[in-house]
């Protein structure tokens, strides 16, 4: 079943039925290495599943919880190994959305759920994204309307002193830091080693991954992403824009070019207004029939993190 949650949907299985989750791996087309989040209704549900619940998580859980943040701490052995990844550890999650909320208090289980999309696909931010991906391996969509976060959440392993940030979210780093001090972090290096051997430490992290089906190119600058778009619509092959700022009322200098404009979407310059839209904004352009996508980054700024690690993963770096 998939459902709304405050940052993408998902799709859910009773997390301790191990047949159950695996149906999702197989409408997903997932590797069984990579472990799934567990939703919970409340904190006494997830300290249910960990065989320690140190005072970082308790902190964190009081801040963030219900809301767009995973804790991964040691598993107890009643978590099947197809959650976890076969890993030592298992992500858990109370979400704040009140659809996903009414849902895991009426199952009274803890609810595993990856974001409902095929594997490196996308994730959906409305169910029409899920019906139009996953339509005809799902058997219910509860339809809870746009997410309100539009981002995936925040995970962070506190399984491991220090503690380390897995994949930035809708939490940022600094919030996590002021509750319970410095973090390390995982590059994508690290994870692309580690995923080589063993359970992944966060596929999220993988270099592609959240990608559009439309080659995506990536660009540090407006002007270089147009010009790319632009070049390639001189060559015949349909372009497509998406950058971050304020919207221009007249119509794209250059844009216009023989009878197929260059497909141009803004995302606001607020990054919350940006990550909201920004996975609505991607499914609208890779349904649009474009060759080409070419996408201007934010600025490498601590408020774009998580904007920047999913778009770093959604398309290759545009060589001028
Ligand atoms: O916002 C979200 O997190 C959404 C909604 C549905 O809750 N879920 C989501 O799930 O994005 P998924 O499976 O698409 O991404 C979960 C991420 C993956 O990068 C996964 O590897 C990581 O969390 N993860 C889950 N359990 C983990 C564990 N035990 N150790 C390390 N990473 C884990
Ligand atoms: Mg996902």
């Amino acid at each position: 079943m998939a459902f709304p949650t405050e940052t993408v949907y998902g799709l859910g299985a009773n997390s301790l039925d191990a047949a159950a989750v695996k149906r999702i791996f197989l409408a997903k087309g997932r590797p069984s290495r990579n472990p799934v989040i567990v939703h919970v209704a409340d904190v006494e549900q997830a300290r249910r599943l960990v065989s320690c619940w140190p005072d970082a998580a308790e902190r964190l859980a009081r801040r963030f919880w219900p809301g767009p943040l995973t804790l991964v701490l040691p598993r107890l052995p009643m978590v099947p190994d197809v959650v976890t990844g076969g890993g030592p550890t298992v992500g858990v999650r109370m979400p704040a959305h009140p659809v996903a909320l009414a849902l895991l208090r009426k199952a009274a289980l803890p609810v595993a759920a990856p974001s409902a999309n095929s594997a490196n696909f996308l994730s959906p931010t409305r169910a029409e994204h899920v019906l139009a991906d996953l339509g005809d391996k799902v058997d219910i969509i509860l339809d809870g309307g746009a997410c309100p976060g539009g981002l995936e959440s925040t995970v962070v392993d506190l399984s491991e002193m220090p503690p380390r940030l897995l994949r930035p979210g809708l939490v940022s780093r600094e919030q996590l830091q002021a509750e319970i001090g410095p973090l390390a972090e995982a590059g994508p290096l690290m994870a692309t080693q580690e995923a080589q051997e063993g359970a992944l430490p966060a596929p999220g992290m993988l270099p592609r991954h959240y990608a559009p089906r439309t080659p995506t190119w990536l660009w540090e600058t407006y002007q270089d992403a147009l010009f790319a778009a632009a070049t390639a619509q001189e060559q015949g092959r349909r372009a497509g824009v998406l950058r971050f700022g304020q919207a221009e009322p007249e119509s794209l200098p250059g844009a216009c070019k023989g009878d197929t404009p260059i497909a141009y979407l803004v995302l606001p310059c607020e990054p919350a207004e940006a990550a909201r839209q920004l996975y609505d904004r991607l499914h609208h352009l890779d349904r649009a029939g474009l060759a080409e996508l070419h996408i201007a980054l934010p600025p490498d700024e601590p408020e774009w993190l998580a904007i920047r690690d999913r778009l770093l993963r959604a398309g290759q770096r545009g060589k001028k």
